[in-house]
């Protein structure tokens, strides 16, 4: 995700800027840049590629006020012009941005008739023309005003010539102050700060802030001036790249629910107004992927069939490749986090040699993949360091959702009302997120059932069969523990030969769903072949507590959208389970994040 860095002090701002930016770097990024105050004018140096590669690039400054920032591009793909900053026409001001301007689109338009020109692809860039529309000598009251037209999520950081003064603003994107001597920062997260100082102040959601290197001053959204008292910070620097959690797996867990809003954002009006998959004069689909991402693809059937009512085909990639093609659909989405899995850039290939046309969900803006196809439809759950997929999965399940929303809308199998209300639903499932990460110890507790087992089913039906099979793979890749699931109706077919009081069974069964009951028979089963049973349900449902030795609530939820909360729970699970074995949660032994061999 991008980070953002601010200076206004006694020393060479460069200095402290390109230390932030160094200590951002973690958080994954394609691009960097700075602007200063020199002498009385704004300089600016941006440059796609790593740190070094800006720092070669700049000059001597000498000035002791200025903004950096890395770019982990979502809007407009890496580039030196689609870097931030963003100057304004008059070259007096400059902005640093992290978030999604919703309304960029219709603002541009407005902005380029009344005679801005831009100079990049970005969402960013109409923040400074419009700030340069609303500035009147008050830095931080033009921003104030600037972000009142804006639609979506922001952190701000704003700079003009005439002087020292940071003027930033923030809604739903993270924006931190530290406070010095004669010398005041901010950043996007306390990691840029550390190593000049340790007292902080927050800035809350709808607050602008104006900053100089004697004062520090916060305002609400109706502009009233609040005060706060500074808060020290007892973290390592590695710490604080956590964010205060032990590790980036939970951490990233966490911002499950960002990555739903984020990739939402993003999509809901792409999606609306028929921006992705223009044409839908296709009968068949196909989905192509690899490990999680597979997982993902199978809720993706699930979805495509009963939402849009297309048949739809599943494949792994490193078979697809190398299939014969009897059964080709005439669209094949891949879908893959990184955007670079050998197997899923070859499949790509080998569906457009085919003369299929091609979609890739992917959360790497201008990874490979993105050049290997006809469309893409991007996650935006932001850079994940854990190996093990979370966050990037869940923004993965909703990228189906949303296509099977687009497909059934555009073929009429959803009137616009329906479709209206399958995007308002979905909008919602960041709130069950939320709830499912209120009630975390619940499952920490529940790790207890779990945690000493040597091998471990996960059980489920219909469109929860693959969230097992994804909720197995996340418990043996952080754990270690051999786990395995099934289509719960296959027990007996096989798998219940190995069942014994040793072997834990995770069960997931929504009420509302089809195959409930199905789901409560198949526990019985399980209990009565002395297994201890973990449910997993929605709240409220005695049923399950007393089939169970202990049940995972989540809240009431629509079977079909179960997946989304079902799946944070289940990772929260295999990550607590991996913590009491004392795994290397972060880094498994054996896997890559990234698998660019075949
Ligand atoms: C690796 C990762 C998995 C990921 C898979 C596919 O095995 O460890 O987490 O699901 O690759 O990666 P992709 O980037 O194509 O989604």
């Amino acid at each position: 995700m991008c980070g953002i860095i601010g200076y206004s002090g006694h020393r060479p701002a460069v200095e402290v800027l390109m230390d932030g930016l160094k200590r951002l770097e973690y958080r994954g990024y394609d691009s960097a840049g700075v602007a200063m105050v020199e002498n009385g004018h704004l300089e600016m140096v941006k440059r796609q590629g790593e740190l070094e590669v800006l720092r070669r690039a700049l000059p001597r400054f000498e000035g002791r006020t200025g903004v950096g920032h890395t770019r982990w591009a979502t809007c407009g793909r890496p580039s030196d012009r689609n870097a931030h900053p963003f100057i304004s026409c008059d070259g007096k001001l400059a902005v640093v941005h992290n978030g999604i301007i919703e309304n960029y689109a219709t603002l541009r338009g407005e902005l380029e008739s009344r005679g801005h020109r831009f100079t990049s692809d970005t969402d960013t860039e109409v923040l400074v023309h419009l700030l340069e529309e609303h500035y009147r000598g008050d830095l931080r009251q033009a921003l104030a005003d600037t972000v009142r037209g804006i639609e979506g999520t922001y952190a701000i950081a704003a700079i003009h010539e005439k002087g020292e003064e940071i003027a930033a603003a923030r809604k739903e994107n993270p924006l931190v102050i530290g406070l010095g001597v004669k010398e005041n920062f901010l950043a996007s997260d306390v990691t840029a700060l550390l190593s000049y100082t340790n007292k902080v102040l927050y800035v809350m959601d709808g607050e602008t802030v104006s900053l100089t290197p004697d004062k520090v001053s916060l305002f609400n959204a109706e502009g009233t001036m609040v005060g706060r008292e500074p808060s020290l910070v007892t973290w390592s620097a590695e710490d604080a790249q956590k964010g205060g959690f032990e590790h980036f797996m939970l951490k990233e867990i966490f911002e499950g629910p960002n990555a739903i809003h984020n990739t939402l954002l993003g999509s809901l009006d792409m999606i609306e107004n028929g921006e992705v998959l223009p044409r839908t004069d296709f009968q068949a689909v196909k989905l192509v992927a690899c490990g999680s991402s597979f997982h993902a693809a199978m809720v993706g059937k699930y979805a495509m069939e009963d939402i849009a009512r297309v048949p739809t085909t599943l494949e792994l990639a490193s078979e697809y490749r190398y299939s014969l093609g009897a059964r080709e659909a005439p669209l094949v989405i891949l879908i893959t986090q990184s955007g670079e899995t050998a197997d899923t850039l070859a499949a790509a290939r080998e569906a457009r040699r085919r003369g299929c046309r091609t979609l890739a969900v992917t959360n790497v803006v201008g990874s490979t993949i993105t050049r290997e196809v006809d469309e893409v439809l991007y996650t935006k759950a932001g850079p994940e360091i854990g190996v093990a997929a979370t966050k990037t999965f869940l923004s993965q399940l909703l990228a189906m959702y949303l296509l099977a929303i687009r497909i059934g809308y555009a073929k009429g199998t959803l009137s616009h009302d329906s479709m209206r209300g399958a995007l308002y639903s979905l909008r919602q499932s960041s709130n069950m997120v939320q709830s499912v990460l209120n009630h975390i110890h619940d499952i920490e507790e529940a790790s207890h059932m779990i945690d000493r087992a040597e091998h471990c089913f996960f059980i489920g039906r219909n469109i929860n069969y693959p969230t097992m099979l994804e909720a197995a793979l996340k418990l043996k890749e952080v754990s270690y523990i051999h786990a395995e699931g099934f289509a719960a109706g296959e027990l007996k077919h096989g798998p219940l030969a190995l069942l014994d009081d040793s072997t834990p069974v995770i069960a997931v069964a929504i009420k509302g769903d089809h195959t409930y009951e199905k789901m409560l028979a198949n526990i019985s089963e399980v209990a009565a072949r002395d297994s201890p049973v973990l449910g997993v349900g929605c709240e409220g449902d005695t049923e399950l507590t007393r089939l169970c030795e202990q049940v995972i609530y989540i809240p009431k939820v629509r079977p079909l959208l179960s997946p989304i909360p079902v799946t944070v729970a289940l990772q929260a699970l295999a990550y607590f389970v991996a913590k009491r074995r004392n795994c290397s949660i972060d880094k498994p032994k054996n896997l890559a994040k990234s698998v660019t061999v075949e």
